[in-house]
């Protein structure tokens, strides 16, 4: 069987959540909007939307309002008097959508073309808006595409790289060996992922290290699994599954993994599962993908997870309806649980997640797909959470933590974002539930993969291309 072919008969078993996505999202004629704004906005606005006979729509002056309604309404009922015609017979509301989203991109280059943004080398001190900073090269060469740090008590650093390694790094410098005993991996972005120690890992018998990593059926199918086993002499030994969803539940093509591990210390592990790019299983309790899980630690069933009594629910579900989570932490203040949702072109999100809730995609989102194809104009729905903020165009996020350190007190409880296509570090000013300010720290240096607080106070970043890991440092720290 040809493997697209494949990808449809496997993806249309999520019989239920396909018929609420179809229900959503009335057929749109599903025109690539970039092309679309080239034949029929392109002769007024300007093949780059930097303006001709008509202004320029990226230069963030709006005479008719600049929200995301406003322009809409625009491009729909037009301006006659101004020369605007009205279009709302050449396009579909999700293709209006697209073309929103596509604006907004355009606007965003336009302005990141005239923004200076820090992009320094280790060393380089930079000033920014609370801080004055530096980067640490903690590991600077011999890594393959590293993904995540966990810091053992003896000082020692375990990190896992994508293709599927988990290495030690001992008094600054990385073993050329790395630990024996690894599962094997799915590939692509179904790779060795995140590490994570069990909260009570120093006490005896408690030594657990949990890896989530692409498992891969016997049929060749991926799907995120987690283990946990003990380190001993550079092998990982005592090896138990966490976490595995049936072989016949296990997707193909190499996309959407997830995947964070996160510990409450009330004896709960969290991770997200990827939605495997198989759009409608996000909706559908009976599928692992595009959820975020909850088990007790030693992978067992919480009594009180939302649909573990629920026939044919999946009872490990936490949350559904989540695309691409690459960034969960919990929030110092209140608790609650955060998460970063790497979302479709234009789709970004920011979400706080809830028990039993459902987190929309791909029945609402704010984004259109990668090849520039719209997905929905629908952005809001009943008994779906709207994120605490998005993203328009996207950023591409991934990891996400909230700073507890001491060694920078003015940016104590913020939150700290990455992304990868644009390769950004963000302190975000959360209050409450808002994220009030955002700052870019660094930029263009690398994408961010992974961001953690060290047990000596400073924050680690693990950056992609080039691979490597630094630690931000206080500017006068020698
Ligand atoms: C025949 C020329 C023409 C075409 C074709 C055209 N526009 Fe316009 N558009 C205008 C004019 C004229 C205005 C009024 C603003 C100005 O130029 O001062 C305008 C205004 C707008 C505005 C409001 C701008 C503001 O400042 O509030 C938006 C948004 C917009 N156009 C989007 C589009 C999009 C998207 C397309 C293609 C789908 C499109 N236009 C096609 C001529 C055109």
């Amino acid at each position: 069987m040809k493997r697209s072919h494949l990808r449809i008969v496997i993806c249309a078993l999520a019989v239920a959540g396909a018929a609420i996505f179809a229900q959503q999202n009335p057929p749109s004629r599903g025109r690539d909007v970039t092309k679309l704004y080239t034949e029929k906005c392109a002769s007024c606005h300007g093949a780059e939307m930097a303006g001709g006979s008509a202004s320029s729509l990226m230069d963030g002056i709006w005479r008719y309002g600049g929200d995301d309604r406003s322009i809409a309404n625009s491009i729909r009922e037009g301006h006659l008097e101004a020369g605007m015609p009205a279009m709302e017979q050449d396009f579909d509301a999700a293709e209006i959508r697209g073309l929103v989203v596509y604006i907004r991109e355009r606007a965003a280059s336009f302005k990141a073309d005239h923004t200076k943004f820090n992009a320094p080398a280790p060393g380089t001190i930079v000033h920014s808006e609370k801080a004055s900073f530096k980067l640490d090269s903690v590991i600077e060469t011999g890594l393959d595409t590293p993904w995540a740090i966990a810091f053992l008590p003896d000082g020692r650093q375990l990190v896992t790289e994508r293709p599927g390694r988990l290495r030690i790094i001992e008094k600054g410098k990385l073993l050329p060996e790395p630990v024996r005993g690894i599962p094997a991996v799915y590939g692509g972005e179904g790779g060795l992922l995140d590490v994570a120690l069990h909260p009570d890992y120093s006490r005896r018998g408690n030594d657990w290290i949990y890896l989530s990593y692409g498992d891969k059926s016997p049929g060749g199918l991926g799907m995120t699994a987690v283990i946990r086993g003990r380190l001993r002499d550079g092998a990982l030994v005592d090896e138990q599954q966490i976490f595995k969803a049936d072989d016949s539940l296990y997707r193909t093509g190499g996309q959407r993994f997830g995947s964070r591990l996160l510990f409450d210390g009330k004896g709960h592990l969290f991770f997200s599962v990827g939605d495997r790019a198989c759009p409608g299983d996000e909706q559908d309790l009976t599928q692992p993908n595009g959820k975020i899980h909850r088990l007790n630690n030693d992978g067992s069933i919480p009594k009180d997870n939302p649909f573990a009594n629920r026939p044919g629910a999946m009872p490990s579900i936490w949350t559904y309806g989540n695309r691409n989570a690459q960034g969960l932490t919990f929030s110092p203040v209140t608790g609650e649980l955060w998460e970063a949702e790497h979302g479709p072109r234009g789709g970004d999100e920011l979400n706080i997640l809830h028990a039993g809730h459902n987190y929309g995609w791909p029945v609402i989102t704010y984004g259109m797909n990668y090849d520039g194809t719209p997905i929905t104009n629908h952005m809001k729905h009943d008994g779906m959470d709207q994120p605490v903020t998005y993203w328009v165009p996207s950023i591409a996020t991934g990891p996400l933590t909230f700073y507890t350190g001491n060694r920078f007190p003015q940016w104590k409880n913020n939150l700290f974002l990455g992304s990868l296509a644009t390769q950004e570090l963000l302190r975000l000013v959360v209050e409450g539930e808002k994220v009030t300010h955002q700052e870019i720290l660094v930029k263009g240096i690398g994408r961010v993969r992974g961001i953690f607080n060290g047990p000596d106070g400073y924050l680690y970043v693990v950056f992609n291309k080039p691979d490597r890991i630094e630690r931000i440092i206080p500017a006068d720290t020698n």
